[in-house]
């Protein structure tokens, strides 16, 4: 009876405490959060994951720097709520920082209890999804915080390439403490409450004189459109989850995995003839490429990364025949598809990606060349196109390239060529592959014939003629097996998917090496 009473004493306490700690900062600083439009850590927890799957580690963690101030006894959990749960039904580490404790702030404690779930991600080998909302470094802690982001630093690099590793940015993120969420995969932001800066606004007024605000300075708009360090940017929390939440569907848990295949009610077998007639025969004019990707991938779905950034480029994950694959497209309606340094490293960077964690790449063609001008080439797109170059030759993923149109010069050997060890590569009838475009090539093949020529339009238009039947279209690499077939464009999809199926079980390697030297 007497032990009996001593255990719901033990109990008593123990949910006392754990309604301490669920409380974080208190009920008044919950509805300030709640003011500001923001969930609070917990509720965002709670939206990302499957119902009821969420446990929690370390609610009773406490900051040493709480003994230090008198009439402190801290907060039992600090400024992070940390643990496992469910997306989907599959394994998912998360943290999500407390604003309502000191802003958020990062205490030694919290550097370890995010650390503790990195930890098990890398070992147990499941995706981290880390919700930041914080003041930055614990400015009580000093040093000691600053130690606590070095840790999360390193582990964010440890994790790189391991588990996928996804960054929600949900208020303020600024100082050293965007290099985490930039250190991971996929950072997704939402609109009108998550910035990221290395200096904020008052920083930047008194250095500079200049007067910007926070949002105009780092908020989801500008990290979406121009810096292109948001992946992808959300009008709420809800729709920002539910994202995250799809995103997972196309991942592996970790680098050891295939990521996972769903079946498919879009026939494997479908043809579409829209896809013959969607290349314009005035090769000057633009269409949609988004298009022809929806055609191509099961039921339409293509969910696309950095979708307002770069947008000469598309990247971004589908299925095909059930399986997911990465794609990298040129889109000819924005800038004619010009490879430049944005669209280089936003796709390179892609490729990457889908390389580390066995995700088939599909890369559909439509390149005019890389992008001439003083301006790119002092910017150093040399180096940055070298980049893209690098991750296609070293990427051992099952790669698969369709010529759609123009691959000219070196963005034809860029972009998924069988020069670059593509397993694939089929190009449709009006594939243009050449040194450089008819234009060009006939100015600097014919200049003097052209300048003697008593009609000279009507002679570069005879010459342009004959330089596309000879050299701009795919049967002159189709002669030489840099194509391995030239297609009817109908028949995309069930070339894809079978070629898909064909290289399942692809194995490639890399020579013996610490790690390569991309240019960075
Ligand atoms: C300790 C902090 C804190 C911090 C906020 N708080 N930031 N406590 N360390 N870094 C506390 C506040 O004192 C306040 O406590 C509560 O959190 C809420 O903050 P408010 O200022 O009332 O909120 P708000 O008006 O919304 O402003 C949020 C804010 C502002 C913009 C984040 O708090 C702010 O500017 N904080 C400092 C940001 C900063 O400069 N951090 C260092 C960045 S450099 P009370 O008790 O009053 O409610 C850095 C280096 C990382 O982090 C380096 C890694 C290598």
């Amino acid at each position: 009876m007497a032990i009996e009473k001593r255990i719901e004493e033990r109990l008593e306490e123990l949910r006392r405490r754990k309604e301490e700690s669920r409380l974080g900062g208190g009920s008044k600083r919950v509805e300030q959060q709640h003011a500001k439009g923001k969930l609070t850590a917990r509720e965002r927890i709670g939206t990302l994951l499957d119902p009821d799957t969420f446990q929690e580690l370390d609610p009773f963690v406490t900051s040493w720097a709480a003994d230090i101030e008198p009439g402190s006894t801290g907060y039992p959990g600090d400024a992070v709520v940390t643990g496992f749960g469910k997306v989907h039904g599959r394994l998912v580490y998360v943290y999500a920082q407390d604003f309502t404790v000191l802003g958020g702030s990062l205490s030694e404690a919290v550097a370890e209890k995010i650390c503790k779930v990195m930890d098990l991600a890398i070992k147990n080998g499941a995706p981290v999804v880390g919700m930041n909302d914080s003041g930055g470094a614990r400015i009580q802690e000093g040093v000691v915080s600053l130690a606590g982001y070095g840790e999360l630093f390193l582990r964010n690099t440890m994790a790189s390439g391991v588990v996928p590793q996804i960054s929600v940015i949900l208020g303020p993120c600024a100082g050293g403490a965007v290099y985490s969420p930039a250190i991971t995969d996929f950072v997704f932001m939402v609109q009108g409450i998550g910035q990221m800066y290395i200096t904020g606004p008052d920083v930047i007024k008194a250095a500079t004189g200049e007067v910007v605000t926070h949002e105009v300075l780092g908020g989801a708009e500008s990290h979406a459109t121009k810096s292109g360090v948001a992946h992808f940017s959300y009008p709420t929390e809800q729709e920002c989850f539910s994202e995250v939440r799809r995103l997972l569907t196309f991942l592996p848990q970790n680098n050891m995995e295939d990521p996972p295949v769903f079946p498919s009610y879009d026939d494997p077998e479908r043809t579409d003839d829209v896809l013959a007639h969607i290349v314009p025969d005035d090769l000057v004019k633009g269409y949609d490429m988004r298009e022809v990707i929806n055609r191509i991938v099961d039921d339409g779905d293509f969910f696309e990364v950095h979708q307002r950034y770069a947008q000469n480029m598309i990247v971004g994950f589908a299925r095909a025949g059930g399986r997911p694959v990465g794609i990298v497209a040129q889109q000819p309606l924005y800038l004619a598809g010009v490879l430049d340094i944005n669209a280089s490293i936003k796709a390179a960077r892609f490729v990457r990606f889908c390389d580390s964690f066995n995700i088939p790449i599909l890369t559909l063609v439509d390149v005019p060349g890389f992008m001439p001008g003083t301006e790119q080439e002092h910017r150093g797109i040399i180096r940055d196109g070298a980049k893209l170059l690098y991750a296609y030759a070293e990427a051992t993923v099952p790669k698969i390239t369709i010529l759609v149109r123009k691959a000219y010069g070196g963005a034809y050997v860029v972009m998924g060529s069988k020069h670059l060890r593509a397993d694939v590569n089929y190009a449709w009838p009006t594939a243009e592959i050449a040194v450089m475009g008819p234009d060009g090539a006939v100015g600097v093949l014919h200049r003097d014939a052209l300048t003697a020529s008593e009609n000279p339009e009507e002679l570069k238009g005879q010459l342009i003629q004959e330089y596309r039947r000879r050299w701009a279209n795919p049967y002159v690499a189709a002669a030489r097996g840099y194509v391995d077939d030239v297609i009817d464009p109908a028949e995309t999809r069930p070339k894809v998917i079978k070629a898909l199926d064909m290289l399942q079980n692809k194995r490639d390697t890399m020579p013996p090496k610490k790690h390569g030297n991309i240019p960075l």
